[in-house]
């Protein structure tokens, strides 16, 4: 079975994502990581973001591979560094070009082949999973996501302000909206979940309600 999470940044998506898979015992693909990976890789290797072939090639060649939360490239572990606003203001340079969004989707499609996996990102429902059997929307409105998202920080030490993440936010929401490929929508048949007010296990357990609801339809 598969399950896809789709929603906008801040939305709560990864962590849920994962803790759902744990509850019902099936693998875990965090699809953002990829984007991130390649973009952290290809600023290493000096390569010219705005150079699409090049980028192209580098992440035909690139080597990801997953152990639970870890993700490593060409063999390291890159878990942190892909985190960093650095790479995060990059990542448009990896997720717009048709040809690269091509190659991570063959590759999440591999990874998801004959196995029970939760999927989450922005295109899962819509472009790499159409046929997922249970199509999950996470969303919140810019406000409550920018909240989470500065408490974190403010709790991980980082000096920022409100208003800095909710303009950064605001400036991601709208290249992942207007991306031509795999851009960010809900699918037709997704479920949404608007999670405004909700606690964190508030919204797992809704994102588990509809997955078995769903596993009661199909
Ligand atoms: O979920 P995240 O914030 O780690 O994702 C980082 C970026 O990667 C996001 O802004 C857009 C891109 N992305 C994408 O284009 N398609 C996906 N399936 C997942 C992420």
């Amino acid at each position: 079975m598969i399950v896809t999470i789709d929603g906008p940044a801040g939305a709560g998506k990864s962590s849920i994502a994962r803790d759902v898979a744990i509850d019902l015992g099936f693998a875990f693909l965090d699809t953002g990581a990829m984007y991130r990976a390649i973009t952290f890789g290809a600023m290493q290797e000096g390569i010219d973001l705005a150079d699409v072939e090049s980028l192209v090639s580098y992440a035909a060649n690139a080597e990801l591979s997953w152990d639970d939360d870890r993700i490593d490239l060409n063999g390291n572990n890159v878990s942190e560094e892909i985190r960093t606003p650095a790479v995060t203001s990059n990542i448009r340079y990896v997720a717009d070009p048709p040809e690269i969004r091509e190659c991570l989707t063959m590759q999440q499609r591999r990874i998801a082949n004959d196995r029970d996996i939760v999927t989450e990102g922005r295109d899962q429902g819509t472009e790499v999973f159409p046929d997922a059997q249970c199509k999950i929307f996470l969303t919140a409105s810019p406000e409550e996501r920018a909240r989470r998202r500065h408490r974190q920080l403010q709790e991980s030490g980082r000096e920022t302000t409100f208003e800095e993440v909710l303009t950064a936010q605001n400036q991601r929401d709208l290249e992942d909206r207007l991306r031509e490929v795999g851009r960010l929508r809900a699918a037709p048949d997704a479920i949404v979940i608007q999670t405004d007010g909700m606690l964190a296990d508030a919204v797992k357990n809704a994102v588990l309600d509809a997955v078995r609801n769903c596993m009661v339809k199909s």
